[in-house]
């Protein structure tokens, strides 16, 4: 979900809705906005669907110059007009956003209700109103934090009161919350995508931390109270561009992204590669040559598209490094109560840094004394922050929900960190440059794959219609029917599974028949003839195919022809034009690309 506040001069109203649009990305199935005006009275307005459909029941005089708004990916209660945030108490004295889940809602609700209070909506969120609406302490601050003592769970939230009318109170406790310092102006936001285009100051709120922002001044100070030195950073590197949040020429962000891929990888690798030692510098890694030695394992964990970009990691640091490296959906490994050894080194892959099932499996690792790294795009993020070290994958804002240039960026990042612990091991320096030559390849070598969208583009076309799909690949090719898989489920909502080509005879075979086609995954690598054999086997029983392959395959009907880079790092290029084809697939079905249904780009709930 999505929050924006401002206080400050100006008129609120147009503020928050720019920052919602921005922050679309995190939630759009409800959007609601509130703001105090001259007298301190709150007025709110909610909708069910788009901000575009808040905005249009936006009435005409709804002036205020601070406010507070939301954008909602449902957990607790439908996505309807009800549910929707802020949420307020009957005497309109109170307007809360929230992000997160209170888990002990459904108790207090009972005790409030018992006491005769009345709910509006079905969310956990409206307990905290009413707490806080109930607290008779002197400070705003105080009847948040009397009500915060009383919950169990996750939360970002920002608080509106009609009694205090020159603040807006926040407080962070597993939901992003940063603030955005602007001149006799503040603002707050979940993401900094709602405040670039105000400030480049920001200050990140630590978990247990709150702030009272006022227009000319804020301060930050824990949940028992105690200041904390809140001081502002300053937003750099591509986030810091706002031109880098807008959608250019392309009909979609996830156009738009596919397209920027050769850019975003060379900055990937900027600065990074070293020819004299044909290694890499990673700066902010945290670990020594002789700790990167004494690495016995690798264990990646991410969620979505994060986690499938690290089983890509997996296979270059078990190839380049030969240290035993496996992914895991993060999701999973924080509840299975995990072995952790001291010997493993711990990778967190997240776009966002703040993916709320990645955190806290960092946060479990840490308080096990595990050294835990993250690759992650957006800097300063919690994940980022609460790692050992790691790298930035210098991708750039990415808008769509779906990833696609993050994706490939992590990818590479992977192959940078493999290479890395591959030289302080026993890669040789001749493997270290053909690797190096093959980094240096893979932007050309992504243009030239995204030139042939228009024959892509008519595959799409002709295999949109599939009752369902099924993705398969061998090794390195596995990760990439996942990720392709994943891509087309997400975007077209046309079903689709991946499977590891040799598994496709263990059962799923069942499964072909003529509208049910294949994409195969078919480089030219030393399994080359196991994938001809998978081809031959989906052929024999009908299965229409269409294959990723270095050159085009007979088995297949149609192949998508991909230049060779190293074996190693072909599966970079291998799943490029399978988002075009996710891309013009959802295109042709007339899907909401950027914001597929029931989705949200960051899930900080568990
Ligand atoms: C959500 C998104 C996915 C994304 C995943 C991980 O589920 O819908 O597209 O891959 O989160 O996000 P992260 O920000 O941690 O990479």
């Amino acid at each position: 979900c999505g929050i924006v506040g401002y206080i400050g001069k100006r008129d609120a109203a147009p503020l928050l809705l720019e920052g919602l649009q921005r922050l679309e990305y995190r939630g759009y199935d409800s959007a609601g906005v509130a703001v105090s005006g001259k007298s301190g009275a709150l007025k709110t307005v909610k909708a069910k669907g788009r901000v575009r459909d808040l905005e249009s029941r936006l009435p005409k005089r709804f002036a205020g110059t601070t406010g507070i708004a939301h954008t909602r990916w449902a957990t607790h209660g439908a996505p309807s007009d009800d549910n929707a945030h802020p949420h307020m108490d009957p005497d309109g004295v109170v307007a809360v956003v929230h992000n997160g889940i209170i888990d002990n809602a459904p108790e207090l609700r009972a005790k409030l209700t018992a006491d005769g209070v009345e709910f509006a909506s079905e969310t956990d969120t409206e307990v905290l109103t009413h707490l806080i609406a109930r607290s008779e302490a002197d400070s705003l601050e105080a009847r948040v934090r009397e009500a915060l003592a009383r919950v169990e769970g996750t939360y970002g939230i920002a608080v509106l009161h009609a009694s205090f009318p020159d603040r807006i109170v926040v407080a962070r406790n597993g939901s992003p919350v940063v603030l955005g310092i602007g001149e006799n102006e503040m603002f707050v936001a979940s993401d900094v995508a709602a405040l670039v285009r105000h400030t480049r100051q920001v200050v990140t709120l630590d978990d247990g931390e709150m702030a009272t922002l006022k227009a000319g001044e804020y301060r930050t100070y824990t949940t028992e109270g105690s200041r904390t030195s809140g001081s502002p950073t300053t937003i750099e590197g591509e986030a810091a561009d706002p031109g880098a949040w807008d959608i250019g020429g392309h009909e979609h962000y996830m156009h738009k992204e596919i397209c920027e891929q050769p850019d975003a990888v060379d900055r990937v690798l900027r600065g990074r590669i070293d020819d004299r030692f044909a290694t890499v510098h990673l700066g902010g890694l945290g670990i020594d040559a002789r700790e990167a030695r004494g690495v016995r394992r690798v264990k990646i964990l991410g969620c979505g598209s994060a986690f499938h970009a690290g089983q890509i990691g997996a296979q270059l640091i078990e190839e380049l490094a030969r240290i035993p490296a496996d992914a895991e959906p993060a999701s999973e490994f924080r509840y299975r109560n995990p072995v952790v050894d001291p010997d493993t080194l711990y990778i967190a892959v997240s776009q966002s840094g703040e993916t709320y099932d990645t955190l806290a499996a960092v946060q479990e690792l840490k308080r096990k004394g595990a050294c835990v790294l993250g690759v992650v795009n957006v800097v300063g993020s919690a994940i980022a922050r609460e790692a050992d070290g790691g790298m930035y994958v210098h991708a750039g804002p990415e808008v769509c929900v779906v990833s696609t240039k993050c994706f490939t960026n992590t990818a590479v990042a992977f192959a940078l960190l493999a290479l890395h612990l591959g030289r302080v091991r026993d890669l040789s320096v001749a493997d270290g440059k053909r690797i190096i030559a093959g980094l240096r390849r893979l932007p050309a070598q992504i243009a030239e794959i995204l030139s042939a969208e228009e024959e892509i583009k008519k595959l799409a076309h002709s295999y949109a219609d599939a009752r369902s799909m099924m993705f398969v690949g061998r090794v390195r090719g596995y990760p990439v029917a996942r990720e392709a898989s994943l891509k087309l489920k997400e975007v077209s909502y046309v079903h689709a599974e991946a499977y590891p080509a040799s598994e496709l005879k263990h059962g799923p075979l069942a499964l072909i028949e003529p509208d049910v086609p294949s994409v195969a995954i078919v480089p030219d690598d030393e399994l080359l003839e196991k994938n001809r054999a998978t081809l031959e086997e989906i052929k024999a029983r009908h299965g229409r195919i269409l294959a990723v392959a270095h050159a085009p395959q007979e088995a297949a009907d149609d192949t998508i022809v991909v230049p060779h880079n190293e074996p190693e790092l072909d599966p970079v290029l291998l799943g490029i034009p399978l988002q075009l084809l996710a891309y013009h697939a959802a295109l042709a079905l007339g899907r909401d690309i950027d914001k597929p249904r029931n989705l949200a780009k960051s899930v900080t709930v568990e």
